[in-house]
């Protein structure tokens, strides 16, 4: 089974971005730095083909910083787009975005040619955090003002650097079934669109075979790592539910408390610091996997 999701609109996205970034200088795509692949939008290529683009890879403070720089490398090298991680939550980082747009784009940034930044991204992803950390709450506030729609939220970073946020909602579109599944684990698409289990059990398989020590640290239902990675995955999955409590009367297992229990383990980094997909792994899905 893989996860489909469909969900409307995307087409009037489609023409408010392309008729946005006319007037913009650099595009920045955020991304989920867990996923990279899989929270990106292809839409976005498509779209700014002639336009200078920075990735994003935020919430880097919950990824694993040697799989981020495989992907700001992949970025660099293979896709010849600028790409920075950063926790948007923190300023310091959040600047760096700054200096990132001016390195594309030297000559903008003046107050008598600004500077036009659009920062687009799928739900989730940390677009009004970052704005939030740099903007602050104050000038958010000034551009939510009744009467400035969505379309024309703008804000002023420092003299002659705007920001522009996303025209509409742009949300993730899944192209192979492991997206639909990574997507799901980091909380990014909407529930009804899988099942909890079904996620939770593909998410400890990948972390059996590439965090066998988090996994065992967070959850010590083995005797070592070794015997850890050899469980089959039900079997592991029971053990879990069992030593976290997720139980129902006649000590049977709980498997939705439990599969919550592991969602939401991994997505407030309590497992540790996870990267759920390599550009290897991404490349090897494009060229053999399910393809929706
Ligand atoms: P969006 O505008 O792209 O939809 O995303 P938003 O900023 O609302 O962020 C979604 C969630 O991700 C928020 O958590 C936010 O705090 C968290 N987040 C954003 N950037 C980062 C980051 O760099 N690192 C980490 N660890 N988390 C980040 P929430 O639980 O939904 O809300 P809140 O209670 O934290 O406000």
């Amino acid at each position: 089974m893989s996860i489909q999701w469909f969900p409307g609109h995307m087409h009037l996205t489609r023409k408010a971005i392309g008729d946005r970034v006319k007037t913009i200088d650099v595009v920045i795509e955020m991304v989920d730095a867990r996923l990279p692949a899989s929270s990106a939008n292809p839409m976005l290529r498509e779209l700014l083909t002639r336009k200078h683009s920075l990735k994003v890879l935020n919430k880097a403070d919950l990824a694993d910083p040697v799989r981020t720089q495989e992907w700001l490398e992949w970025y660099q090298q293979k896709e010849g787009t600028a790409a920075i991680a950063m926790d948007s939550h923190h300023s310091a980082p959040a600047r760096a975005l700054i200096e990132a747009c001016q390195q594309l784009m030297p000559s903008r940034g003046s107050m008598d040619k600004p500077m036009r930044v659009l920062i687009c991204g799928i739900p989730n992803v940390g677009k009004s955090t970052l704005i939030n950390t740099m903007v602050g709450k104050r000038a958010a506030k000034a551009a939510n003002e009744p009467g400035v729609t969505r379309q024309e939220q703008r804000f002023a970073l420092q003299d002659g650097f705007y920001l522009f946020d996303t025209p509409g909602v742009l949300w993730p579109r899944i192209i192979v079934a492991q997206s639909g599944y990574n997507l799901a684990a980091a909380g990014s698409i909407g529930r009804n669109a899988f099942d909890d289990e079904l996620v939770a059990l593909e998410l400890l398989a990948y972390l059996q075979r590439h965090y066998g020590g988090a996994l065992l640290a967070r959850y010590p239902v083995a005797e070592n790592e070794a015997e850890l990675r050899a469980l089959p995955d039900h079997e592991l999955f029971e053990r879990i539910a069992r030593k976290r409590g997720a139980l129902l009367p006649g000590n049977r297992v709980n498997t939705q408390k439990a599969a919550e229990l592991v969602l939401q383990d991994f997505r407030s980094g309590a497992i540790g610091r996870i990267t759920i997909e390599t550009p290897t792994e991404f490349e090897e899905w494009l060229a053999t996997g399910e393809r929706l």
